[in-house]
């Protein structure tokens, strides 16, 4: 190639190089809504002019949330306007009341600049946003919502794709931020589907099982933090109540020494907690054998039930193996890999583990047992718990342990071979 062609196919240098040390950045802004689980899912409070997508069932909790986060909001002195597209501003009132238990303390919580407005005209709506210049908008729900401009009917896909693009144009260049909630429809996507992802800086998910009064909000998505933290919250008489001590949920009906149930500290972003791991195995019947998961990979299951057979001589050929996480959780954290493990051969020899004990690890293919990452936060939540034995991976101590408490017994194992040994030598 000539030199000439070769310049005239280099793209055109926009900027010098600098060093990176010297490059400025301007740190996001961000404003706390002292309702903690939602601020930690956020990535430490809401990123001034960013906009996010809470999702989830109807029924499930989304409008109560963003009612609360509205006069959180309101009474560090910011000025929110909440556009209810779905319910009147009285119905919106009343169910104000109740978060604050009765109407006396509603109207002592000084509320002074918290708007109502039943409205699902988008052109209204960017006009109040321009005449009331608030600091948050909160749209409830972009599924009533609709322009003129486009012909389709409220709720379409492509009213939801509009409606969410212009609102968060504007709300970019004015500065707002906004909170956008959505309906998910029955296969779990959003309707208006994926298309509302791509626009939203933050997605984020409310979960929970319909007759339980727990929820869980997850993001899926977030430019601006991790999104492995999750927030957990109790649905009460007088709204969403935080839980700041998942375990002891999670926890509250674990038989008392019943075979097959293990108890491990996951962690969940930075924060771990204890979920009980339950295995049944049963012997199959018509020669075809089942390996089912809830709350855990499928995969992952067969893999360890492979180990056991092939390392440890269990017999499971003949066998229909199930395993449960209790509380609705998924755990994707290899660190309970040995618990499950202990949960199986628990349930197989009919032997259980001492009400007492957590086990942790991640197991190998050659049955050996791996380190695993945040040990010590692992075990002081097991520890503030009143868990008195924690079966671990030997490996994790050539590293020196910060524990808080000293109650705690560790039992360090090499093998999955030693941790049956140690488990179930009682
Ligand atoms: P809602 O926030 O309306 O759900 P979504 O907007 O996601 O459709 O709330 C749903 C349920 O919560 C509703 O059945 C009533 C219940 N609820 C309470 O139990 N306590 C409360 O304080 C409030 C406001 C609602
Ligand atoms: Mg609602």
């Amino acid at each position: 190639m000539s030199s000439t062609a070769s310049k005239q196919n280099r793209p055109a240098i926009q900027e010098e190089p600098v060093l990176l040390t010297k490059v400025v950045t301007d740190r996001e802004s961000r404003c706390t809504t002292d309702i903690q689980e939602l601020d930690r899912v956020l990535g430490g409070g809401i990123v001034s002019g960013s906009v996010i997508l809470i999702g989830g069932d109807p029924g499930i909790g989304k409008s109560t949330l963003s009612l609360q986060i509205g006069c959180a909001l309101s009474r560090k002195r910011h000025k929110v306007l909440y556009v209810s597209g779905e319910e009147s501003v009285k119905q919106t009132r009343m169910r104000a009341e109740r978060l604050f238990n009765s109407e006396t303390s509603f109207n002592a919580a000084h509320l002074d600049s918290l708007y109502i407005v039943n409205q699902i005209d988008l052109t209204v709506i960017l006009e109040y946003m321009n005449k009331m210049k608030p600091e948050f908008v909160v749209i409830d729900s972009i599924q009533v919502l609709y322009s003129q401009e486009i012909s389709s009917t409220p709720g379409s896909v492509s009213q939801v794709r509009e409606c969410s693009g212009i609102l968060t144009q504007t709300a970019k260049s004015m500065g707002i931020s906004l909170f956008i909630i959505g309906h998910v429809t029955k296969d779990g996507t959003l309707a208006g589907p994926r298309v509302l992802e791509h626009i939203v800086d933050t997605v984020l998910y409310f979960e929970g099982e319909r007759y339980s009064t727990y929820r869980i909000l997850r993001a899926t998505k977030n430019r601006f933090g991790s999104t492995n933290e999750i927030g957990v919250f109790e649905m009460t008489q007088a709204g969403l109540q935080e839980v700041l001590n998942p375990s002891e949920i999670f926890l509250s009906e674990r038989p008392k020494n019943a075979a097959g149930s293990v108890v491990v500290p996951i962690m969940e972003g930075t924060r771990p907690f204890l979920v009980e791991i339950q295995g049944l195995v049963s012997r199959s019947s018509f020669g075809m054998v089942r390996q089912k998961a809830q709350g855990f990979d499928a995969n992952r299951l067969a893999l360890l039930i492979a180990v056991l057979e092939k390392r440890l001589g269990l017999n499971l050929q003949d066998k229909d193996v199930f395993l449960n996480v209790v509380g609705g959780v998924k755990v994707m954290d290899p660190a309970a890999d040995l618990s499950v493990v202990m949960a199986i051969a628990s349930g197989l020899l009919d032997k259980p583990v001492s009400f007492d004990t957590v086990v942790l690890g991640e197991v190998g293919l050659s049955s050996e047992v791996r380190s695993v990452s945040q040990l010590a936060a692992r075990i002081n939540e097991a520890d503030k718990l009143g868990f008195k034995r924690c079966v671990m991976p030997k490996n994790n101590l050539k590293t020196r342990l910060e524990l808080k408490g000293k109650q705690i017994d560790l039992i360090p194992v090499e093998t999955v071979k030693e941790a049956l040994d140690a488990l179930c030598r009682n």
